[in-house]
């Protein structure tokens, strides 16, 4: 398929490569934001993130993806005494620096949606970080030589052409897990909730906050594709906890607080969706258990990081776009 008209930016990376080709209304959405957006602002101490003002005290942050995977958000809720950094990414550049100018240095808590590379790998910048109780195993295999597969044999970039020496040095840090439910407060009552869903990865969770009366479901859904059933992964730690009907059970509890969310902010491309999203995937989910031949269309997919290609199934959520199950994926494993 051609390939899509590269974005105007005047970010620090450059896009050598992409994996597969991104779904057409992501990428326009995305073109008209980063061209267009009259909040968009990149700063000196952080050349790799595009910050955009999406309420008074959110910010999003928007990052290249370092391999040939879709670019990523990041998202800073500035509460009354504290700021909460929602995922790290790569960690590309000074992020703890830009967190604090953005917070005005108010103390900042990190956590992550889940812990994929693209999620997770600036952790390290930090010194303590809060997961899902399901992804620690994940967070633990990060170490020196994570970054490798970023690099060809003569150590050039592969996908996206950054200056090495702005990624992040691995270093261990405290991983803090924690339960569905956990409320973080920010101060004077501000609350951000945890709520797993599963999916995606064993302990993505998403992330409610209170008061902006906002969603942030990390990659269990996305205006690209929306895989949440990938699964059981066995001899993964939690592998079992990837799978649709997990998943489902747990949206579920999500949509049946929907008074309380009225925009959902994926980790990719488009955000500010409005709630009413939730429901169609959970609709979607439902068509796919009560029939996972009810599909609508079949397609390969390949990993960015190699490996054999796969066969996916894609059931639409309707208004929105896409989820990927595979037929192995879509039932929880017996006990
Ligand atoms: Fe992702």
């Amino acid at each position: 398929m051609k390939q899509n008209f590269p974005i105007k930016s005047e970010l620090k990376a450059k896009r050598l490569k992409w994996g597969a080709p991104q779904n057409f209304i992501s990428w326009a959405y995305m073109k008209e934001l980063r061209e267009n957006d009259k909040t968009r602002k990149i700063y000196d101490i952080n050349p790799y993130i595009e910050v955009y003002q999406f309420r008074d005290n959110l910010f999003g942050l928007f990052t290249q993806n370092c391999d040939g995977a879709g670019d990523v958000w990041m998202f800073l809720i500035v509460g009354p005494e504290k700021a909460m950094l929602i995922d790290t990414c790569f960690g590309l550049g000074d992020l703890k620096g830009l967190c604090n100018m953005l917070s005005g240095g108010k103390e900042l808590v990190v956590v992550n949606t889940h812990g994929h590379v693209d999620h997770a790998y600036g952790n390290c910048r930090f010194e303590k970080v809060y997961c899902h109780e399901y992804e620690v195993p994940i967070l633990q295999e990060q170490n020196d030589t994570m970054f490798d597969y970023l690099f060809d044999a003569n150590g050039n970039n592969i996908w996206l052409e950054f200056d090495k020496a702005d990624l992040p040095t691995y270093r261990p840090y405290e991983i803090v897990p924690v339960k569905d439910g956990y409320t973080f407060d920010l101060g004077k009552g501000y609350e951000v909730e945890l709520c797993w869903l599963g999916g995606h990865a064993p302990g993505n969770s998403g992330f409610l906050d209170k008061t902006n009366r906002i969603f942030f479901p990390g990659d269990d859904l996305c205006s690209d594709v929306s895989g949440v059933a990938s699964g059981p992964r066995p001899g993964m730690p939690n592998g079992q906890y990837m799978n649709l009907e997990t998943f489902r059970g747990n949206l579920a509890k999500v949509v049946a607080r929907i008074d309380e969310i009225d925009y959902v902010f994926p980790s990719h491309f488009i955000i500010n969706v409005e709630s009413g999203v939730l429901e169609s995937e959970l609709e979607a989910c439902d068509e796919i258990l009560a029939d996972p031949q009810s599909f609508d269309y079949r397609a390969m997919s390949i990993s960015p990081k190699g490996g054999e290609p796969s066969e996916r199934f894609f059931k639409y959520i309707k208004g929105f776009s896409v989820l990927a199950y595979k037929m192995e994926g879509v039932y929880a494993p017996k006990e």
